[in-house]
């Protein structure tokens, strides 16, 4: 079995590396880079010796490994992102490339990148999250060696979280015959869409490089899976040295609609001949799928309505920073997505192109956002031409991105005040944006995403499609000013609160926040801009034109700690240096470990699923005989709580409550502590759909590891997750363990980072040992580029160990 395995890959590998040879090769710059943090004179040259520069893959992140800056910013994570470094790769370039164009393709080098082949300035970007290319055919010595350097720089750079730095995304060499599709070169609409079936329309740009116009068969082929569904060939005549797009119909009969629940995607393989040669080929991904919002009743996909349960999510990894890995994001899609998640807006920037491939593939909506504000944090600056660099930036973001099904909208940008209030020609730049984004993709929407109520009056939204406007009801007079357009918002809740941490008496007021540094988990606390998760469910229930969603935070990131960021330490009298590294808003913390709010999601946005959670934990021997609030978070509609077997009493849901807690949680506010066994049964219906045990744990006596995943993958790439908890001689997980813990690594692969939802942690994420926070911590794991098996040994202390086994194939 593993012989025909393994001969069937190599035929596929033969086959494929044998059509590439014809036609179009792609190299994943990954390996081999050199690397230097700071100004280096002179290390664009070819000759210039890097070889005491330590060696580093790409994607990279400069600042992850740290150390913490005790007194920096913790709004930007207190890391050290801000100042230039210096990349450097020796390029293998055949001599038969000589007779191709030759293409550097990057997703994102964090920041102002400028890029030189043997010494040349071959080109320069000015937005460090967008994707970017350049023709290097003439830079290229075909007959000896080529130096690829990079210097990046963030000193221009600003932020609102942490950016990361370097090169943190993918650079790909393509190697094509002058004769060939360009970059991001189809454009592939389906504008009729009936149950029998589809009209496929598809732009090619075809870049023509070479000295002769002989005529060009291009052959479009689509695919469903292996099968191949229809083809047709055209023959054009393209000018020598130019471009030109070529436009296909095709009819797909029965088209098989992506949708959320069934993501199916088309395979479209454009080949390009000339002469009787092929010269090409190239493969796109497509959708067939209808989308529209309507004025009062939200948004449709494929003729059903669709709430977005979204949720924003930055672009760092936690533990592993900005450098982007595709395995840490499927996973953190998959738990948005085992919580009711349909939809991700990204905020604010243009996204890794494999976060929106997964998109597709998972069945996920997607919001594509470009910029945060107009100024430095978008790159731009007192001498950026505005016209220019939004046409340019907005040409990548668009095309690169139209093809994807998954994406429904496009947003312009995030709060911007300018912009919204038409001061220093706010409008213009709005439509400018809104113009080029149209120019490359009129099929969907356009939004800016608003956050100043009162700025409605200046009627920005007759730029745009659809509202989108962030927290407390915000949308309210754009609404009635303009009530043809449906409703996003774009941000929701901003519920604050750490993993595992409660405080008393519960707060009377979202803003009680207390000297603690940490948020209570009771999740009621919220900035005074912003809500509880509750609020939300509320309002969308009552206002059905609101399309739906998206909370702000999916994920807890790296940066914005509010509320004990610098500043709000400072009004709080506190040490500013006490700020947090990382965020209280996710719904689970940075390392993904749910808090008690994604069940109170899950409950609602999955009630399909049987949820029962209680909170808090049951282990407050400084409360014996005082009052400790249960909350019940449950898709049933009511529930009894019994404290070691004595009834508490039911709580039911109110659905016409005006008070947006009592239709979603249930709340036992006066329950006295006693240590024992807390249950909670949940009905629905008058029907028991589970119950839930809680109990009073007893000294940590033994750690347990569970991984995600016990086999990866051995491409030096891929991770497993591995969380530790500890639970005492009877089994029960101890919800205030804070032991250390030390992790031994035998074997091959490595470990990637640790972390453990702590906002308040200077631990070092590049580590050997980590403490339990509340109970629980993780180690990711990576493997490396060799099949093989990893074994993680982690001790606390006299605690019974574990160990766990990890196979890389
Ligand atoms: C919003 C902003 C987000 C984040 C959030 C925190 O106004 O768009 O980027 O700062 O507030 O609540």
């Amino acid at each position: 079995m593993k012989t025909t395995a393994f001969i069937s890959s190599l035929l596929i590998f033969i086959l494929l590396h044998f059509s590439y040879a014809q036609d179009r090769e792609i190299h994943d710059l990954r390996s081999g880079w050199k690397f230097h943090k700071g100004a280096v004179e002179n290390a664009h040259l070819q000759a210039f010796d890097d070889s005491d520069w330590p060696t580093i893959e790409i994607p990279h992140d400069w600042a992850i490994a740290g150390p913490f800056i005790v007194d920096g910013n913790g709004s930007t994570g207190k890391l050290p992102w801000k100042g230039e470094g210096w990349y450097r790769k020796k390029l293998d370039i055949p001599q038969e490339y000589q007779k191709k164009s030759i293409y550097l393709l990057c997703d994102g080098i964090m920041a102002f990148p400028k890029v030189y082949i043997n010494g040349q300035l071959a080109g320069q970007w000015d937005y460090g999250y967008n994707s970017f290319y350049l023709d290097i055919s003439d830079l290229i010595d075909y007959q000896g060696n080529n130096i690829l350097a990079i210097h990046a720089d963030t000193r221009k750079h600003d932020s609102r979280w942490y950016p990361g730095g370097g090169i943190f995304r993918k650079i790909r060499l393509i190697a094509v015959n002058p004769l060939h599709v360009d970059i991001w070169g189809t454009y592939i609409t389906t504008a009729i869409i009936k149950p029998h079936y589809a009209d496929v329309k598809i732009a090619t740009t075809i870049n023509n490089a070479a000295q002769k116009a002989d005529p060009v068969i291009v052959k479009q082929m689509i695919f469903s899976g292996k099968i191949k569904i229809l083809e047709k060939a055209d023959t054009v005549q393209i000018k020598a040295a130019s471009k030109k797009t070529v436009e296909t119909l095709l009819t797909l009969p029965n088209p098989r609609r992506w949708d959320i629940d069934d993501p199916h995607l088309y395979e479209l393989k454009t080949e390009l001949y000339q002469n009787g040669k092929q010269t090409d080929t190239y493969v796109s991904t497509f959708g067939v799928r209808m989308m529209r919002f309507t004025a009062d009743n939200g948004f449709y996909l494929n003729d059903r309505r669709v709430q977005f349960k979204g949720v924003n999510l930055h672009h760092d990894h936690g533990p592993l920073g900005a450098a982007f890995n595709t395995r840490a994001m499927e996973r953190q899609l998959e738990i948005m997505k085992s919580m009711g998640c349909n939809a991700i807006r990204t905020s604010h920037n243009v996204a890794a192109p494999e976060m929106i491939e997964l998109c597709d593939r998972m069945g996920i909506l997607f919001f594509n956002e470009i910029f945060d504000k107009y100024d430095d944090k978008a790159d731009i600056t007192a001498e950026t031409d505005f016209e220019e660099f939004a046409q340019r930036n907005v040409r990548n973001f668009v095309l690169r991105d139209r093809n994807h099904p998954s994406i429904f909208i496009w947003s312009v940008g995030n709060e911007i005040s300018d912009v919204q209030w038409d001061l220093d020609r706010g409008h213009y730049k709005l439509q400018t944006m809104v113009n080029y984004v149209r120019k490359y993709d009129p099929t969907r929407p356009v939004t800016l995403v608003c956050d100043q109520t009162e700025s409605a009056e200046k009627r920005h939204f007759d730029y745009y499609d659809v509202h989108a406007w962030n927290y407390n009801r915000r949308y309210h007079i754009a609404r009635q000013m303009e009530p043809n357009k449906s409703v996003i918002v774009s941000e929701s809740a901003s519920t604050v609160s750490t993993r595992g941490f409660y405080e008393f008496p519960l707060p009377e007021k979202k803003t009680d926040f207390t000297k603690a540094l940490q948020v209570s988990s009771y999740d009621l606390n919220a900035p005074r801009w912003a809500e509880i998760a509750d609020d939300d469910f509320m309002w969308q229930q009552d206002e059905p034109y609101l399309s739906g969603e998206f909370v702000w935070t999916g994920f807890d990131y790296l940066g914005e700690p509010t509320p004990y960021d610098n500043w709000s330490l400072s009004q709080m009298g506190m040490d500013e240096d006490e700020a947090s590294r990382s965020s209280y808003f996710g719904i689970v913390d940075l390392v993904g470990i749910p808090k008690d709010r994604y069940y109170l999601y899950k409950s609602h946005w999955k009630p399909q699923e049987t949820t029962v959670h209680i909170l808090p934990h049951w282990n407050w021997p400084e409360r014996v005989a005082e009052n400790v609030p249960v909350f019940v978070y449950t898709n049933g509609d009511n529930a009894e709580l019994f404290l070691n077997g004595k009834s508490l009493g039911k709580r039911y849901k109110n659905p016409k409550s005006s008070k947006s807690v009592e239709r979603f949680r249930l709340m036992w506010n006066d329950v006295i502590y006693q240590p024992g066994e807390l249950k909670a049964v949940a009905y629905k219906d008058s029907k028991k759909i589970g119950e839930r045990i809680i109990k009073t744990a007893g000294d940590p006596y033994r750690l347990e590891l569970s991984a995600d995943r016990k086999t990866i993958s051995a491409d030096g790439r891929d991770l497993s997750y591995i969380l530790v908890e500890a639970y005492d001689k009877d089994g029960n997980f101890c919800p205030l363990a804070d032991q250390k813990l030390k992790i031994k690594l035998q074997g091959d692969g490595e470990i990637a980072g640790v972390g453990n939802g702590n906002p308040q942690s200077l631990n070092l994420f590049q580590s050997n040992s980590v403490n339990l926070f509340y109970g629980k911590a993780m180690i990711i794991v990576r493997s490396v580029n060799k099949a093989g098996q990893l074994q993680l040994e982690v001790t606390a202390g006299d605690l019974q160990k574990d160990k766990v086994t990890i196979q890389m194939q």
